[in-house]
C-alpha cells in the first residue's frame, strides 16, 4: 500500500488549502468586480450550495471507496461490465496543464513580493507600468519566477502526503487566515468597509447577465478544486473512519469564507480611495498596490502581507494539482516519487514558458495559435471544458454507474434522510444538467 493517510485536521487543512488558491483571492474578487457585485455574489453562493457542496461529497466519496490513485479509484468502483470508467481517472491530467499558467502566476506573485518591498506605485500608470513590464517585456525575470515556483511546489510534493502536502498545509492554510482576519479587523475601521459589504452583499441585479450566471458556477467549481481529482487524490487518504459530509462541509464553508473576506479586505482598500471595483484581472497587481500607497509605509506592510497570503494560498493549491498525477505515476507505472515528481514538473515549467512567452511583445506571435495567446487557449481549455467535464463524469458516476446502496450505506448515515435526498438529486439532475450547460455555453455552442 504505496497511499498514506492523512490526519483529520491535516486532511481538511490539505483540502482547504488545494480549494483556498488564486481563484479566491485573485480571480474572486476581480470577478465580482467585473460582474457588479452582489448580484453575482448571490449566484455564486447559490451555485456553491447547490451544486459545488453536492460534487465535493461525490469526489471524495470516490477517492475514499476507491483509495487508489484516480484512475485506481475509478476502475474500482466501477461495475465490473464497466470498467472502461477507469479512463474518467484521466481527469488529474488536467492539473498539469492547469499548472502551466498557475505557475506562472505564483510567479508574478514572488517578484511583487520582492518589488514591493521597496516601495509601491504612486499612480496607477506606475502601477501598470510595473505589471506590464514583468508581462510583456521581461521574459527572463517571468521564467525565472516561474521556475521557483516550480521548484518549491515540486520539492513540497516529493515530501510526500504527511511530510511534505499535510505538513506544509498545517503551517500555510493557519498563516494565511491570520494574515487575512488581521488585514480584515483594520479594514472594519476604513469606511470604505461599509462600501465593500453593501457592493458585495446587495444584489442589484439589473447587473447581472448571462455571461454572468455562466461564469459564477464555473468558478464555483474552479474555487473549489472539483473536477480533476485533487479532491478525490487527497481523499484517498483519508483516515478511516472521516465522516465524508462533515469534513466537504468545512472545506466549501472555509473556501467560501475565505473568498468573501478576501473581497470585503480588497474593496475596503479600494473604496476608501473611491477606486473603480471593475480593473479585471489587474485589480490585485494593480489598483491595490497603488491604492495601499496612500497609507505610507504601513502600505507597504498591507501589501507585502497580502501578497504573502496569495503566495501561501498559490502553493497550497498547486501542490494539489501536481499530485494527482504523481500518484497516478507511482501507483501505475512503479515510479518513485522523485522520479514522478521530476516528471511532471519539467513539462509543465517547459509548457508553462510558452504561456508565458505567449504574453510578451516578444515573442507573443510566435505563442499563439490563430491569434490566441497559448497562456489564454491553456486556462479556456480546462476552465471551460476539461474541469467541468470532469465534474459531470463524477456526477454521471456517482448518480448512476456505481452501486447505489453503497453510496447510501456511507452517506445516509452522515446526512440523514432527507437531506441525503436532496444531494441524491443535486448530484443526478442539478449537477449534471447544469455542468453541460454551462459547458455547452462556454464553449459557444448555445446561448442564453
Ligand atoms: N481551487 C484553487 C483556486 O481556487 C485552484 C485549484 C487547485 C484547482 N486544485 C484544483 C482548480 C483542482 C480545479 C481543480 O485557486
Amino acid at each position: 500500500m504505496k497511499i498514506q493517510r492523512f490526519s483529520r485536521v491535516g486532511f481538511i487543512m490539505a483540502a482547504a488549502g488545494s480549494a483556498v488558491g488564486l481563484g479566491n483571492i485573485w480571480k474572486f474578487p476581480y470577478m465580482t468586480g467585473e460582474y457588479g457585485g452582489g448580484a453575482f455574489v448571490l449566484v455564486y453562493l447559490f451555485t456553491i450550495a447547490f451544486i459545488g457542496f453536492s460534487v465535493m461529497v461525490a469526489e471524495m466519496l470516490i477517492g475514499a471507496l476507491g483509495r487508489k490513485d484516480t484512475v485506481g479509484s475509478f476502475e474500482t468502483l466501477a461495475p465490473p461490465n464497466k470498467k472502461y470508467w477507469k479512463y474518467a481517472g484521466l481527469i488529474g491530467f488536467n492539473g498539469i496543464i492547469i499548472m502551466t499558467f498557475y505557475s506562472v502566476v505564483i510567479g508574478w506573485i514572488f517578484y511583487y513580493l520582492i518589488i514591493l518591498m521597496f516601495g509601491l506605485p504612486s499612480t496607477t500608470e506606475d502601477a501598470k507600468t510595473i505589471f506590464d513590464t514583468l508581462v510583456t517585456q521581461s521574459p527572463g525575470v517571468a521564467i525565472f519566477y516561474h521556475t521557483i515556483a516550480v521548484i518549491i511546489v515540486g520539492y513540497i510534493v516529493h515530501k510526500g502526503i504527511k511530510s511534505g502536502i499535510e505538513k506544509i498545509n498545517l503551517i500555510l492554510m493557519p498563516a494565511l487566515m491570520l494574515i487575512l482576519f488581521g488585514l480584515l479587523l483594520y479594514a472594519f475601521s476604513l469606511d470604505g468597509f461599509t462600501k465593500a459589504w453593501s457592493f458585495m452583499f446587495e444584489p442589484k441585479w439589473d447587473k447581472l447577465n448571462s455571461e454572468a450566471i455562466v461564469r459564477a458556477v464555473g468558478h464555483s467549481f474552479f474555487t473549489l478544486s472539483l473536477g480533476m481529482g485533487a479532491i478525490m487524490t487527497y481523499a484517498a487518504s483519508l483516515p478511516k473512519d472521516a465522516n465524508i459530509t462533515k469534513t466537504a462541509f468545512i472545506v466549501t464553508f472555509m473556501d467560501t469564507f475565505i473568498a468573501l473576506i478576501a473581497g470585503l479586505v480588497i474593496f475596503s482598500f479600494l473604496f476608501q480611495f473611491g477606486a473603480s471595483p471593475s480593473q479585471g484581472p489587474g485589480l490585485v497587481f494593480i489598483s491595490l498596490p497603488t491604492i495601499l500607497d496612500n497609507f505610507g509605509s504601513l502600505g507597504i506592510i498591507f501589501a507585502l502581507l497580502f501578497f504573502l497570503s496569495l503566495a501561501f494560498a498559490g502553493i497550497t493549491s498547486a501542490i494539489s494539482l501536481v499530485e494527482p498525477v504523481v500518484q497516478y505515476l507511482i501507483d501505475r507505472f512503479d515510479f518513485s516519487r522523485t522520479k514522478a515528481v521530476a516528471f511532471i514538473s519539467s513539462i509543465y515549467w517547459l509548457v508553462g514558458i510558452a504561456a508565458l512567452l505567449s504574453y510578451t511583445k516578444g515573442w507573443g506571435d510566435l505563442f499563439s495559435i490563430a491569434g490566441k495567446p497559448i497562456f489564454d487557449i491553456l486556462e479556456y481549455t480546462t476552465d471551460s471544458i476539461l474541469l467541468p467535464l470532469g465534474g459531470l463524469l463524477i456526477a454521471i458516476f456517482i448518480g448512476y454507474e456505481i452501486h447505489q446502496d453503497r453510496v447510501k450505506a456511507e452517506l445516509e448515515p452522515e446526512m440523514g434522510e432527507k437531506v441525503y435526498k436532496v444531494w441524491r438529486f443535486s448530484i443526478r439532475y442539478i449537477a449534471p444538467i447544469s455542468l453541460l450547460f454551462m459547458m455547452l455555453n462556454l464553449m459557444g455552442i448555445i446561448k442564453i
